[in-house]
């Protein structure tokens, strides 16, 4: 009862001391009941827990049927959010690109991101690619009041409606929002939209499994039953199995006792560019989750081999101060490489080889090579690049985070410190109420310039 996400800490272990991990072993399955029976600090937001096995049926069902009408009357579907409504979605969409077979992707509209910055270009740019086009939007907001997405999604319905008019413009939107607050589920309300409840119980940054993720997912033609059933075998694995054969216990524990040992940086690497954006959703999953009270590790990411001409020195030679996890994934795809012995690019010893053989002896090298400068390494094994595996993927590390979370002390399930810039960029702003702050913030600007 393994689950499908392995972890493999053979070149970790020299950094840790044995009994640590003893005592790590001990503590997580600790930490890991007290999650599981809500007993854990925030536990008003675990509902991600049961989620590959209590979503219904009849949202499944439901989200398939709005995807699929979505299909059929866009070229095009926006997706408008941002932070954990929006970093889930792209992370399974870019790892999954492609699995889809060819006469569906044929018929799949393009999906675009919009809502996840307040730069005007970016914007500007996806609007100039709209024209012409027959698209519709899709917003997730929890809230309903996060300013990147409302602007954007403000910005896109002005379009919409001058594109197609009010009434379809509306049938060409769908909202993701809380069930029953917010300035999105009036809205939604007023006009009439299609929409999907966030539950309450789960907040932005676990919600890859709701609809959040699965719509877009959906859209995309990818199967989110199997995604869930994925996360359903890994929920039995990680939740149910003993320390010593619970992968995700045992990830926790050793990213937990590296950084004790002064690591205070964990690089998420890997191999293969579609776990970019899993890397990106990893960051905010456990940089939201652990950085606070003055604690945490820094989540960092890099793609190899690129990065190696980039970072590599550093990883290699550089301060000591970080720990690497190396997650693998088998290319589901293979090139051959066919050269003459007189080729005069010198490549005729790579004859016969494919590029996964070149890409595996690299990886291998490669983490040989930092293990030996001193950086320990973590690698992590998903089978393959499917549905199924993500579904896995993402429930074996929201678990590793609660569970790290608890080992670390700290709520793992709220983000106060993300208020603090808000704060100041409202009152910048001037929206109503913050008259008093922006005068402050403006005389402090001064000062500094
Ligand atoms: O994890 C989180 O809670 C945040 O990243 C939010 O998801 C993000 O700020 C977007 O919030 P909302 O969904 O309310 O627009």
């Amino acid at each position: 009862m393994s689950g499908l996400i392995r972890l493999d800490d053979t070149w970790a272990l020299d950094h840790i001391d044995a009994k640590e991990i003893d005592g790590g072993m001990r503590e997580a399955p600790l930490q890991l009941q007290l999650l599981v029976d809500r007993k854990g600090a925030g536990s008003e937001y675990t509902g991600w827990l049961n989620l590959p096995v209590d979503t219904p049926d009849s949202v499944v069902a439901r989200i398939e049927h709005v995807a699929a009408g979505l299909r059929e009357q866009s070229d095009t579907v926006v997706v408008c959010g941002i932070g954990g409504s929006y970093l889930g979605a792209r992370a399974g969409l870019e790892f999954l690109a492609g699995v889809q077979s060819r006469s569906e992707t044929d018929s799949l509209p393009d999906i675009l991101f919009a809502g996840n910055s307040l730069s005007s270009w970016q914007l500007r740019k996806l609007l100039d690619r709209l024209a012409g086009r027959r698209f519709s939007v899709v917003v997730i907001s929890k809230s309903g009041t996060t300013l990147e997405t409302a602007v954007a999604f403000h910005i896109l319905k002005t379009e919409l409606v001058r594109r197609f008019g009010t009434a379809e413009a509306r049938t060409r939107i769908v909202a993701v929002t809380d069930s029953k607050h917010g300035t999105l589920r009036s809205l939604a309300g007023d006009e009439g939209l299609v929409t999907f409840d966030l539950p309450r119980d789960v907040g932005g940054r676990y919600s890859v499994l709701t609809p959040v993720g699965l719509l877009p997912f959906a859209i995309a033609g990818l199967d989110i039953r199997s995604m869930l059933q994925g996360a359903a075998e890994q929920r039995t694995a990680s939740l149910g199995s003993p320390a010593a054969t619970n992968d995700a216990l045992q990830y926790a524990v050793a990213r937990r006792l590296l950084n004790t040992s002064g690591k205070s940086i964990e690089l998420l690497t890997s191999f293969e560019p579609c776990l970019h954006f899993v890397g990106e959703w990893w960051k905010q999953l456990f940089g939201e989750s652990e950085g606070k009270d003055g604690k945490g590790i820094f989540p960092a990411s890099a793609e190899f081999t690129t990065d190696l001409h980039s970072l590599g020195q550093f990883v290699q030679e550089g301060t000591r101060s970080l720990f690497e996890t190396a997650v693998d994934v088998p290319a589901p795809a293979d090139v051959a490489f066919l050269c003459d012995s007189d080729s005069p690019d010198g490549l005729a010893y790579l004859n016969g080889r494919s590029l996964s053989a070149m890409n595996h002896d690299a990886r291998a090298g490669t983490l040989l090579a930092h293990h030996d400068g001193g950086v320990p390494v973590l690698q992590l094994t998903v089978p393959d690049v499917s549905e199924r595996s993500f579904g896995a993927a993402v429930y074996f590390f929201e678990v590793a985070c609660a569970v790290g979370g608890y080992m670390l002390g700290i709520n793992p399930f709220d983000q106060p410190g993300v208020e603090a810039y808000k704060r100041n960029m409202f009152a910048l702003l001037a929206k109503p109420g913050t008259e008093v702050e922006a005068a402050d913030i403006r005389l402090r600007l001064a000062g500094r310039n």
